[in-house]
């Protein structure tokens, strides 16, 4: 998935297209490897419970999750044993995976009834949320903070997350902007917020690349998160993204760039793109 991708010509909505990819490509080690895991591993080392959780209901979803990781070779021979070694508990596994596997991930389990329920998931590098207020609940409690997102899309994405195929990963993504280039946007670091007043030095185009994946053992779902952060300086002379993203600040609704912390903020960034 491209840039250009996900700012298509059109008023801003939001966007509900996957492709479909590799497993073993999203989760495996990347040229970056070394310099991601070091933070990951300063921010679970440093607090494991703000950035990790493990409901009873995620243990097997947990191993299954794993299993895949390991038959889709996406840990080499040293991250397995990192695995085998720090794995002594259930928890100290989940934190483990977190600690060698360069995405986030996030853990849901598709219930009889029909619901589908964030159950476990290592998150170091959130954009402005926080893991310990989501986990226990249903995908629609979760995205209930976005504006207009459960009415337009909450039975696709519902659907969609219980009929996953497996075997494939299945990507998406989505965009912010930020004052920070900073991997971790924990709301509890209070990192600094766009204005009418920055620099074009001092924006950020924030990816998430996402990766979906059925786990039809525990009839669960891995999610995985890889973010992307781009300068707006660089993003400027991009012809295709620059006219997309101007789109989208010109014409996203109010309630949604309040949401995406841009509200204050739009009509600067609109004549730092211009
Ligand atoms: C399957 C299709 C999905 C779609 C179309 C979707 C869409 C979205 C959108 C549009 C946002 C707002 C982000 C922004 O524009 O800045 C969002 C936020 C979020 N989504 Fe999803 N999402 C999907 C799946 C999931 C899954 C499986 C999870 C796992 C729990 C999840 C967890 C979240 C969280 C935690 C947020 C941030 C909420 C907050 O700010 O408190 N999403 N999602």
């Amino acid at each position: 998935m491209t840039l250009a991708d996900l700012f298509p010509e059109e008023d801003y909505r939001f966007n509900f297209r996957f492709e479909r990819g590799s497993i073993s490509e999203f989760f495996r080690p990347t040229a970056q490897h070394d310099e991601i895991i070091e933070q990951r591993r300063f921010w679970l080392e440093r607090e494991p419970a703000k950035h990790a959780a493990l409901l009873p209901e995620g243990n097997a979803l947990l191993r299954e999750a794993i299993g895949i990781g390991q038959a889709e070779r996406t840990f080499n021979d040293e991250m397995n044993s990192a695995l085998i070694r720090g794995g002594a508990s259930e928890w100290e596994l989940c934190v483990e995976l977190g600690k060698v596997w360069e995405p986030d991930f996030l853990l849901l389990q598709c219930q009889a009834d029909g619901v589908v329920r964030l159950v476990a998931g290592c998150i170091c590098f959130p954009s402005s949320w926080s893991l310990a207020e989501k986990v226990g609940h249903p995908i629609e409690h979760i995205h209930g903070i976005v504006p207009g997102l459960n009415p337009a899309l909450g039975n696709p994405i519902q659907n969609f997350l219980s009929k996953l195929k497996p075997g494939a990963a299945w990507l998406r993504a989505n965009w912010g902007l930020s004052r920070s280039p900073e991997l971790n946007q924990h709301p509890d670091r209070k990192l600094p917020r766009l204005d009418g007043q920055m620099g074009l030095d001092e924006v950020w185009l924030r990816i998430e690349h996402q990766a979906l994946v059925g786990l039809p053992q525990t009839r669960g779902v891995l999610f995985g998160i890889r973010i992307a952060v781009h300068p707006l300086a660089e993003i400027r002379h991009d012809p295709v993204v620059r006219v997309g993203l101007l789109r989208a600040l010109e014409t996203m609704p109010e309630p949604m760039a309040f949401y995406k912390n841009i509200a204050a903020a739009r009509g600067r960034l609109i004549s730092l793109l211009e």
